[in-house]
C-alpha cells in the first residue's frame, strides 16, 4: 500500500490495538474515582487526518540540511581576473558556492525555526516575542540520477522567513522578499547528473519585520523537489472550482496549464476524472493540447456532475479530481485535487450563506506559531490545532495576516473550516502582486476558502491611494478567481469620500463595533463582516487581575482599549443578522505582542486558548455561545483556594441550557435563568469541597459540571492525544502533562518543574501557556503552569513503543507508552552524507 492510501485508510484506526499505559493515578480515575476537571479531551484512537498529496512522485527535501546560525561574509574578489570570474553564472563564492566546506555546520531537518531555539532577551523586539532573529544559512547537497536527465525539475520552498536568497549550483535562482509565500524554482537547466552533485544554498535574513507578531526565522515550511516529464502540468496548474449551473446541476470546469521543456512542439493528451467521496468515478473527459517548446498551453475539460454531495463545515464531503497526461510511463504526470461542491454568498441584508443556508461565521483569527516549535509547525500539529478550533464550535479561520501553509488549508478542506485567506504585503509593485497571484492561484480551488483579504488595517485605507491600490489588487484576484469576494480588514476610513470599502466586495471591520449600524445605514447594499474583534485578555487559570504582575483574570472582563469582551463583541454580532459573522482576535495565544504588557511578558494574552491550545474560560464561554444542540456546562474557577475559606469567590457557568442550579457541598445555593450572552455568575463564600452545577432544558436536568478541592499533587500524569502514532519519521503529537492528587484528580494549582525522558521518539518542543515564562521551549524540562504543561513528541521511524516519563521531586513518575505503527515514509531526496563531494 502506498503512503497516501495507507494514511487514508480508516482500517488502520480499527486494526491497531489500543495499548497504552496511563499513569497509576489516571488508571484509578478510569476505574471509577470521582471525575476531575481535567481540561483536555480524552485520547482518540485514530491517526491524524493528513494534508493532501497533490502530486504523486513529488519528493520531500526536508531531511539533512546543513545550518549555520549567523551571517557569513561572501569574500569579495580581488583583482580583475578574479572579479571577471566571480561575476559569472555558477561562480557564487563563500557559503553560496558549489564547493564549500559546511561539515562543521549543524544538521537540521525541516520545518526549522531557529528563532524559537534562542533565549529571551529584554533588548530584543517586543512584538517578535523578545527573541533575536538574525541571519542564517542553509545548504543541501543532492544527487540527481542519469535517468532524471530530460525531466523538468522544480524546487519548491513552502516559505522562508524572511528575506531569502537562494542559489542552485552557484547561481542565484531566487530573491524572495516575504516570509509567507512559496518559492518555486525551475532548476532544470542548471542541474547536474550522476556523481556531479547539486548544491542548494539559502541565506535567510530574518531581521526585517513584516509583522508585529512572532515571525520566526528560517526554512520553516516544507521543501519539495518535483520531477516531471518534459511535457507536464505546471505547479498550481489545475484550476477546477465547481460551479452550480442555473438549472441546479453542477459543472467542474477543469483548466490545466501545461509546460514543455522539450525542443519540439508536443501534442499532449490530457484526461480528467472525478471521483466521489467513496472513490467511485462520477465524471470524466479527455482533450488534446499543443504545447510549444518552452511554452505553455491550456487544456479545458468540463465535467458535468448532476447532484453532488455538498461540502460544508459540518459535512466536508470532498471529491477528488485526477488530472493526468495520457501516454507512456515516462510521460506520465498527474495532479490530484480535492474539490468541494458548495455555494457561498454574502448578502448585505441577510449575512453569509453557505449552500443557501444562512450561516453565521463563528471565526477566529490565528497566527501560525505554536508553543515549543515556533512557526515550524509539523502537519500533524496543524491538524490538532484545527481540531481544537472545531471543538470550540468555530466554523471559520482568518489566517492573520498572511497566507498559511498549504497543508493547513488542506486540513481546513478536509476537516471543514471556512477560511479568510489573507495577503501579507499591501503593495502593488510587480514583486508583491506576484505574491498575491501566487496565493489566489494556489487556493482558488478550495471549498474552505470563502474570502480573499488583501490587507489588514492599512493607514491608506481611507485615501484615494488606498482605493486605487485595492482596485488593482482586486482586479488581479478577479482575473484568477471570479467566484470568491475580495475583502480588506479596515479599522478606519470607511466613510471617507474615496475609500477601500468602495473597492471591495465585502467590507471587513476590525473592531469599530460602534460603527456597524452607521455603516449599514449609510451603505445598505454593501455586505459587511467583522474581520477582527474582541481583543480580550485572559491568563489561563488565573482569576484575579494583577496588572503589576502582568496577570489577567479569566472572567471576561479585561480587554484592550480598542477591543471588547468576548461577551459584548459576540452579542453585537449575533444580534445583527446582516453582519456575516465574527473573527475573534485570537483563537490561540501566540508568541510576541504581549499587549498590554511588555517585558517580562513575552507572548500574547488574547487567545481563547493559550499558546499550547489549553482552554481558557473563553473556550467554554464561546463554545457555549456557538454550539446549540449538545448541552454544555462548565464552571469556573477551579475550587482549590486554601487560605481563602469564607472569602467570596466569583463563580461563572458557561452553558447553552436554559437554567442552571449551583450546589456547594450538597447544598443548593440558587438557580438562575441563563442569558447566553452574559452567562450566569454567583458570588460564593469559599468552602472546600465540591461545587456542582446542574443544567436544565425544558425542566429536565440535561448536563452537569463539577469542580472540587484537590489535595497536594502526588503523581504526574501524561495524557496523549492519540494512543498510536505513524512511524513515518514525521508524525507528532502534543502530550498533556498534569499533576494529580492522591485521589487521581487534576490539580489545577500545581506549578512545579518537570523533567522528561523519551525513547522511540524526540521531544521537539515544550510549553505551558504562561506568557511570563522564560523557560526554553526546547530540551527536556518544563514547569507546570496552573496545572498544565505540554510536550510535543515526534515518533521515530519504524514500529515499537514511544515511551515518555515525567519526573518531579517527591511525585510519582508519570509514564506513557504510545504505539508506533510501521508506516511508509514520504518519498524523499536522499541525504548525501559526504557534502564535500559536490564537485
Ligand atoms: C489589531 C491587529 C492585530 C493585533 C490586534 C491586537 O489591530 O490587526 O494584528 O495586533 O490588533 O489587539
Amino acid at each position: 500500500m502506498n503512503r497516501r492510501d495507507f494514511l487514508a485508510s480508516a482500517a488502520i484506526a480499527a486494526s491497531v490495538p489500543i495499548e497504552w499505559d496511563l499513569s497509576a493515578a489516571a488508571a484509578a480515575a478510569a476505574a471509577g474515582a470521582p471525575p476531575s476537571d481535567f481540561p483536555m479531551p480524552p485520547p482518540r484512537a485514530v491517526m491524524p487526518v493528513q494534508p493532501f498529496e497533490s502530486e504523486p512522485g513529488r519528493l520531500t527535501l526536508d531531511k539533512g540540511w546543513r545550518f549555520h546560525a549567523g551571517d557569513l561574509e561572501v569574500p569579495l574578489p580581488q583583482g580583475h581576473n578574479a572579479t571577471y570570474e566571480a561575476t559569472k553564472a555558477g561562480a557564487a563564492r563563500g557559503a553560496a558556492a558549489i564547493k564549500y566546506d559546511d561539515s562543521d555546520w549543524t544538521t537540521v531537518d525541516l520545518p526549522h525555526d531557529w528563532v524559537i531555539e534562542r533565549p529571551f532577551d529584554p533588548e530584543a523586539n517586543v512584538s517578535q516575542g523578545y527573541r533575536r532573529r538574525g541571519i542564517g544559512w542553509y545548504r543541501r547537497t543532492l544527487r540527481l540520477e542519469e535517468s532524471d536527465r530530460g525531466r523538468y525539475l522544480e524546487l519548491q520552498f513552502g516559505a522562508i522567513a524572511t528575506n531569502a536568497t537562494i542559489w542552485f549550483n552557484g547561481s542565484i535562482v531566487s530573491h524572495n522578499w516575504s516570509g509567507y509565500n512559496s518559492i518555486h524554482v525551475d532548476v532544470t537547466d542548471l542541474a547536474r547528473y550522476g556523481d556531479a552533485l547539486n548544491t542548494i544554498a539559502v541565506r535567510a535574513d530574518a531581521d526585517p519585520m513584516e509583522g508585529w507578531w512572532y515571525e520566526g526565522g528560517g526554512i520553516y515550511r516544507h521543501v519539495r523537489l518535483a520531477k516531471r516529464p518534459p511535457v507536464h502540468i505546471t505547479t498550481d496548474g489545475i484550476h477546477a472550482d465547481p460551479r452550480r449551473r442555473p438549472d441546479g446541476g453542477w459543472t467542474v470546469p477543469v483548466v490545466a496549464t501545461l509546460g514543455n521543456i522539450g525542443e519540439a512542439a508536443a501534442e499532449a493528451e490530457i484526461e480528467a476524472v472525478l471521483l466521489d467521496p467513496a472513490g467511485k468515478t462520477v465524471a470524466g473527459g479527455r482533450t488534446r493540447a499543443q504545447v510549444m517548446p518552452l511554452g505553455r498551453a491550456e487544456a479545458r475539460i468540463a465535467l458535468p456532475v448532476p447532484a453532488p454531495q455538498l461540502w460544508s463545515a459540518d459535512t466536508p464531503h470532498l471529491y477528488t479530481l485526477v488530472t493526468r497526461l495520457v501516454g507512456d510511463a515516462a510521460a506520465a504526470d498527474e495532479r490530484r485535487l480535492e474539490l468541494g461542491f458548495r455555494t457561498i454568498r454574502f448578502d448585505a441584508e441577510h449575512g453569509f450563506f453557505l449552500n443557501e443556508q444562512p450561516t453565521k461565521l463563528k471565526g477566529v483569527c490565528i497566527h501560525q506559531d505554536h508553543a515549543g516549535v515556533g512557526v515550524a509547525v509539523p502537519d500533524a500539529l496543524w491538524e490538532w490545532r484545527i481540531r481544537r478550533l472545531k471543538a470550540l464550535g468555530a466554523n471559520a479561520i482568518r489566517f492573520a495576516h498572511n497566507a498559511p501553509p498549504t497543508e493547513a488549508l488542506d486540513l481546513c478542506d478536509r476537516l471543514g473550516m471556512l477560511v479568510m485567506d489573507e495577503n501579507r504585503q499591501f503593495n502593488t509593485s510587480p514583486d508583491y502582486l506576484a505574491q498575491l497571484e501566487w496565493m489566489v492561484r494556489r487556493d482558488r480551488n478550495r471549498p474552505s476558502v470563502i474570502l480573499w483579504s488583501v490587507f489588514n488595517e492599512e493607514p491608506m485605507q481611507g485615501t484615494p491611494q488606498g482605493y486605487e491600490m485595492v482596485r488593482r489588487m482586486a482586479h488581479v484576484v478577479k482575473q484568477l478567481d471570479d467566484q470568491r469576494p475580495v475583502t480588506a480588514a479596515m479599522n478606519n476610513g470607511m466613510f471617507a469620500p474615496r475609500t477601500v470599502s468602495q473597492a471591495v466586495d465585502v467590507v471587513g471591520f476590525n473592531y469599530q463595533a460602534d460603527q456597524y449600524d452607521k455603516f449599514h445605514a449609510a451603505f445598505p447594499d454593501k455586505p459587511l463582516t467583522s474581520s477582527e474583534d474582541t481583543s480580550a485578555f485572559m491568563t489561563r487559570g488565573e482569576y484575579r487581575t494583577d496588572r503589576a504582575r502582568h496577570v489577567m483574570a479569566s472572567y471576561d472582563e479585561e480587554r484592550a482599549d480598542w477591543g471588547a469582551t468576548h461577551r459584548s463583541s459576540w452579542k453585537a454580532i449575533a444580534e445583527r443578522p446582516w453582519l456575516a459573522g465574527t473573527f475573534v482576535w485570537t483563537g490561540f495565544d501566540y508568541h510576541g505582542e504581549p499587549t498590554p504588557f511588555e517585558w517580562p511578558s513575552v507572548s500574547s494574552l488574547f487567545g481563547i486558548m493559550d499558546l499550547c491550545g489549553f482552554p481558557k474560560t473563553a473556550f467554554h464561554l464561546r463554545r457555549a455561545q456557538w454550539v446549540d444542540d449538545t448541552p454544555l456546562l462548565d464552571l469556573a474557577p477551579h475550587w482549590t483556594w486554601p487560605g481563602r475559606e469564607g472569602d467570596p469567590i466569583k463563580v461563572m457557568a458557561f452553558t447553552n441550557v436554559e437554567r442552571v442550579a449551583l450546589i456547594l457541598n450538597g447544598r443548593r445555593l440558587s438557580e438562575q435563568a441563563v442569558d447566553r450572552y452574559e452567562m450566569p455568575s454567583w458570588s460564593v463564600p469559599y468552602a472546600p469541597g465540591r461545587l456542582e452545577a446542574i443544567g436544565y432544558r425544558g425542566g429536565r436536568a440535561v448536563v452537569r459540571a463539577m469542580v472540587e478541592t484537590t489535595g497536594a499533587p502526588v503523581a504526574l500524569r501524561l495524557t496523549p492525544d492519540r494512543p498510536m502514532m505513524a512511524g513515518d519519521g514525521e508524525d507528532v503529537q502534543p502530550i498533556t502533562v498534569d499533576a494529580v492528587d492522591a485521589k487521581g484528580r487534576h490539580v489545577p494549582t500545581a506549578n512545579l518543574p518537570v523533567d522528561f525522558a523519551i525513547a522511540g521518539g524526540t521531544i521537539i518542543g515544550l510549553g505551558n501557556g504562561d506568557p511570563l515564562s522564560h523557560e526554553p521551549e526546547k530540551g527536556s524540562r518544563r514547569s507546570l503552569f496552573n496545572g498544565l504543561a505540554q510536550v510535543i513528541v515526534r515518533a521515530d521511524e519504524g514500529a515499537g513503543p514511544l515511551t515518555l516519563a515525567a519526573t518531579a521531586p517527591g511525585l510519582r513518575t508519570g509514564r506513557l507508552s504510545v504505539r508506533r505503527v510501521q508506516s511508509p515514509a514520504r518519498q524523499s531526496v536522499a541525504v548525501v552524507t559526504d557534502a564535500k563531494a559536490g564537485g
